[in-house]
């Protein structure tokens, strides 16, 4: 099939080589030359593992290519919509972006006014998007459908190219027969619904991982009082349940979902905070107090200072004290530092009084000039470097580079550093004394100094 995508950021990118690596013939439309030019030589404007390769291929084949010219969409069979929805002030979704590309997708469209098509919307939106606010835009002869992406980043192709379920919401029996062939050699679970479902389909998976990760760190919270109680063994039991695991027994096979019930410091990233937000926002809209959702985004924000709290609780206070901080991306395998907790947790030490030192193996020093320039904050290069003279560290990812920390602790060579794990990728057994603490651990003190909980 003929295939436009409109927006070769992330998702349009990835979307639209993924699709011409299975026969489809695409082009990817980009206001910014800059990108075009990168992307034209085969060098995607962001790190992604395999889509080099795969871009690099099918440029050479000739199914992909990019270009500036909206026009071009007309020719399409299938538009794919991937352009930014960032959030707004009050954390609703911004559809401006959105809403002026499909405006002129529409416009391109009058050169040919009555071939019917079909536009899909890659980006998420909230319920009600298609049906208000993109459908309106085109005449009655264009199917205008929800086409959410589940990918991840760090496994973007391969989650583009063994995806677990396709969603299509649209009403017209035609655009919904057009986007089920586009998708066909997947082989993957369609799910043909109405926009609105699709829409919500793409939030409710967000809010649920989002809400995963907050529960875990709420239970890691009354962990942190009961001396003997580890967040880790806790939700170890809770994994091994039946209904959420293999019953393997050397874990092969894993629920991948089960590595979101785990306290760490908070979730981060471009899709799980802003759209909970923009879910909250869409509730409010229509009379409803998602309180629940509310509550997972409170324990979130919270979550880096109780991290920091940790460190400053064993110095003392941070005044005047050096902490390394160990990942600044909000994830391992990824150099992308939006929404990051680990930035949360640079901020609230500056906060505090301490000088910071950085540590994120994948992340470049230009991204952090912000930061550095503002004094009181240098980068690293190795961990090493990082630990030297620093009074504590915590580790914020779990990058196998920072968690090569625990040989080192091994070595004895730190006696005095305060180390907060804030990601449990120590062994806990390992480092049982006084400087050596953990998210969703007690500190190590006589059991009798701890009140019981009730
Ligand atoms: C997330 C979803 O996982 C994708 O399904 C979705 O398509 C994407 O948002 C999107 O809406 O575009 P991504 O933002 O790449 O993907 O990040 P995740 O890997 O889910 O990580 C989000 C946060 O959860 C991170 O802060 C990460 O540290 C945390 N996380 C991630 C965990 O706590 N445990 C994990 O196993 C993975």
């Amino acid at each position: 099939m003929k295939v436009a995508v409109v927006g070769c950021g992330y998702v349009g990118l990835v979307s639209g080589i993924g699709l011409a690596s299975i026969g489809h013939e695409v082009v990817g439309i980009e206001a910014d030359q800059g990108r075009r030019d990168r992307i034209s030589a085969g060098s995607p404007p962001f790190y992604e593992p395999g889509l080099r390769e795969l871009l690099r291929s099918e440029l050479e084949r000739g199914s992909f290519r990019v270009s500036g010219e909206l026009r071009l969409t007309a020719e399409a069979d299938v538009v794919l919509l991937a352009v930014q929805t960032p959030a707004g002030a009050d954390g609703a979704i911004d559809l401006s972006y959105l809403a002026g590309a499909a405006s002129a997708v529409s416009d391109a469209f009058a050169a040919d006014p009555k071939r019917q098509r079909v536009v899909a919307v890659r980006s998420t939106v909230v319920p009600g998007t298609v049906d208000g606010v993109l459908a309106p835009i085109f005449g009655p002869e264009v199917a205008v459908a929800s086409n959410p992406e589940f990918l991840r980043e760090g496994t973007a192709v391969q989650d583009f190219l063994h995806p677990d379920r396709v969603v299509v919401g649209c009403r017209e029996t035609w655009g919904r027969e057009a986007l089920a062939e586009l998708y066909a050699p997947f082989g993957a679970s369609l799910f043909l619904t109405p926009p609105a479902t699709a829409e919500l389909a793409k939030y409710t998976s967000n809010a649920f991982l989002a809400t995963l990760v907050s529960f875990s760190n709420e239970i890691a919270h009354v962990c942190e009082s009961l001396p003997q109680a580890d967040v880790e063994d806790v939700l170890g039991i809770l994994h091994a349940d039946r209904r959420l695991s293999s019953s393997s027994e050397t874990g092969e096979g894993r629920p991948e979902i089960l590595s979101y019930l785990k306290a760490g410091c908070g979730f981060g990233g471009s899709c799980l905070p802003k759209d909970l937000s923009a879910l909250i926002a869409a509730g409010e809209l229509h009379g409803h107090d998602l309180s629940l959702l509310r509550a997972v985004r409170t324990v979130n924000e919270g979550q880096a200072a109780r991290v920091v709290a940790s460190a400053r609780d064993a110095l003392g206070g941070l005044g005047r004290t050096r902490v390394a901080v160990l990942g600044v991306a909000f994830k391992a395998g990824t150099d992308d530092l939006r929404a990051s907790p680990g930035l949360r947790i640079v901020d609230e030490c500056l906060e505090q009084g301490a000088s910071v030192v950085i540590y994120d193996p994948l992340v470049s020093d230009r991204a952090l000039d912000e930061y550095t320039e503002r004094g009181s904050v240098e980068t690293a290069d190795t961990l090493e470097a990082a630990l030297a003279g620093a009074d504590a560290c915590i580790i914020t990812t779990n990058a196998p580079e920072i968690a090569a920390l625990g040989e080192l602790l091994e070595g004895g060579g730190y006696p005095e550093l305060v180390v907060v794990d804030g990601r449990r990728v120590l062994d806990a057994d390992r480092f049982d004394d006084e400087t050596q603490l953990a998210v969703g651990r007690a500190r190590v003190t006589p059991l009798a100094d701890h009140a019981p909980l009730h």
